[in-house]
């Protein structure tokens, strides 16, 4: 039975399976399950195309024909989303010119059913021993710049510098790290940063939502079962754990892990390895595990929803990423990088951007941070144009919110002197008054304003506090 399913040991690659046939992935994913590979089938290639996506398999082994979109199409959409992914085409015996019609367009290879298992086994060596190769190639040239892992990063001010030097410094390590910060600030990118500058950079980094994946699932998507574990478990499944093997396992929204299985990654942790659901092996995991969140842990642990020998396990090392509007100055690069990005890929090189229409994206509070600044820039090049960016192709909503009125009125970029300290004050001015028109909205209630505003309710008390604001004359008011 155990030489049947794939242990480390003779654990070989991933293959995404898609042939409109059930018949044909079952087969399939017996055969390639035998021999070491992790294996993924489906029968729809739109949803094969969805993981191949977000979880890199190595080999993509797809059917030409199928009716709802073609070889060629995945071949295609998986080149583009990465081109080291080794694609091979399955093609009916006899028809094989539209194999090698997607050879010509980066299909590493076809084989022909039916099969003859021998073929098509030594195929798949060579392919995955051509993804290491090039892999490999990737990180190296990759890392023929130094500055690589945090030259994606973009932001000079002091958090953000020292940030930077920070991930240098422990890339190398294995230690545990925990990224805090609201949504959008750059958590995950901070997460494959760490990874790429780290010896582990070859191998994958796997991340897993534990905020989007029901309970019910994260166990068998995290550990994997053994085959007959449970009613419909056909088939032995790795884990993604399993999967980070010798890489990282990126574990975001960590803050939404269930109690058990905060235990389970706890054991992980401190026993480098676990076993599969429904088996009784114990099987050797190296990873280094990266965990982010948006929540406030102190606050999970004091309420018992989070485990604290867990989180002092994760936090040997702790990145805070400041909300954007508390690093207001490096919106002037931010805004740079995705006007070179967005300007390159639309096709609209000599892009630039009025003084005016900076400050007022200055002046925007982002709750959605850097996400939603990079979504917005996207947004006003695509529908831009010609080549120069005024105020008015902002969005009126980022704009000045409307219901502020005259009274609220933001303060005047032009009112300001250069002077620091004037700036300061002048955003201390606009924090206050766009706090107080938040808690008027939600006549006082606080939690209400951090979900509309995107500030965390912690940080959001310590505002209230800071600018003096009395809550109570709030309430009562229309
Ligand atoms: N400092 C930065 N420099 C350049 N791009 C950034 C920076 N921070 C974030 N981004 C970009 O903003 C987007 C959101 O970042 P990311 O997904 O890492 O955020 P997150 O903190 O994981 O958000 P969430 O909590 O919502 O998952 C990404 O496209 C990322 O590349
Ligand atoms: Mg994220």
């Amino acid at each position: 039975m155990s030489s049947e399913q794939p242990s480390l040991k003779n654990y070989r690659g991933s293959i995404t399976v898609i042939d409109d046939e059930e018949n044909m992935c079952k087969i399939l994913n017996r055969v390639l399950n035998l021999e070491g590979y992790h294996v993924m089938t489906f029968t729809d290639p739109r949803r094969a195309l969805d993981y191949t996506i977000q979880y890199d398999p190595d080999i993509v082994l797809t059917d030409i024909k199928m009716p709802e979109l073609s070889g060629m199409d995945v071949l295609q959409q998986v080149k583009r989303h990465d081109p080291n992914i080794v694609v091979i085409m399955i093609t009916a015996f006899g028809t094989i010119e539209g194999a090698i019609e997607a050879m010509k367009a980066g299909a590493f290879h076809y084989v022909t059913k039916p099969f003859n298992t021998d073929e098509l086994l030594a195929t798949l060596e060579k392919a995955i021993e051509h993804k290491r190769l090039s892999d490999e190639n990737r990180s190296f040239s990759e890392h023929l710049s130094r500055e690589y892992a945090k030259a994606d990063i973009i932001g000079e001010c002091e958090e953000m510098v020292k940030i930077k030097a920070l991930i240098e410094k422990i890339a190398p390590t294995d230690s545990a790290v925990l990224i805090r910060g609201e949504t959008g600030t750059g958590k995950e990118l901070v997460a494959k940063a760490i990874h790429r500058a780290s010896p582990r950079r070859s191998r994958r980094f796997v991340p897993i939502n534990c905020a989007s994946i029901p309970d019910t699932l994260i166990e068998s998507e995290l550990f994997g079962y053994e085959r007959g574990a449970f009613t419909g478990a056909a088939q032995t499944k790795i884990g993604l754990i399993e999967l980070a093997h010798g890489g990282t396992l990126f574990l975001d929204e960590i803050g939404d892990l269930p109690l058990h299985l905060q235990a389970k990654i706890l054991r992980v942790l401190q026993e480098h390895e676990i076993q599969r659901l429904g088996g009784v092996r114990l099987i050797p995991v190296d990873i280094r595990l990266i965990a982010a969140t948006n929540q406030d842990l102190q606050a999970a642990m004091e309420s018992g929803a989070f485990r604290r020998d867990l989180f002092y396990r994760l936090n040997v090392i702790n990145i805070f990423l400041p909300p954007l509007r508390e690093r207001a100055d490096d919106i002037y690069s931010l805004i740079e990088h995705f006007l070179n990005r967005y300007g390159q890929k639309m096709r609209k090189p000599h892009l630039r951007i009025q003084p005016d229409a900076v400050r007022a994206l200055r002046d925007y509070p982002w709750p959605g941070n850097v996400r939603e600044l990079e979504n917005i820039i996207e947004r006003i090049v695509v529908l831009l144009e010609g080549d120069e960016i005024r105020v008015e192709d902002i969005p009126s909503d980022i704009l000045v919110p409307s219901e502020i009125g005259e009274e609220m009125a933001l303060p005047s970029a032009r009112d300001l002197s250069s002077s620091k300290a004037d700036y300061r004050a002048a955003r201390q001015q606009f924090e206050t008054e766009y706090i107080i028109e938040l808690l008027r909205k939600t006549r006082g209630n606080v939690a209400e304003a951090a979900r509309l505003s995107g500030i965390s309710r912690r940080n959001l008390y310590e505002k209230i506090e800071r600018c003096g604001i009395d809550i109570n004359s709030l309430k009562t008011q229309p």
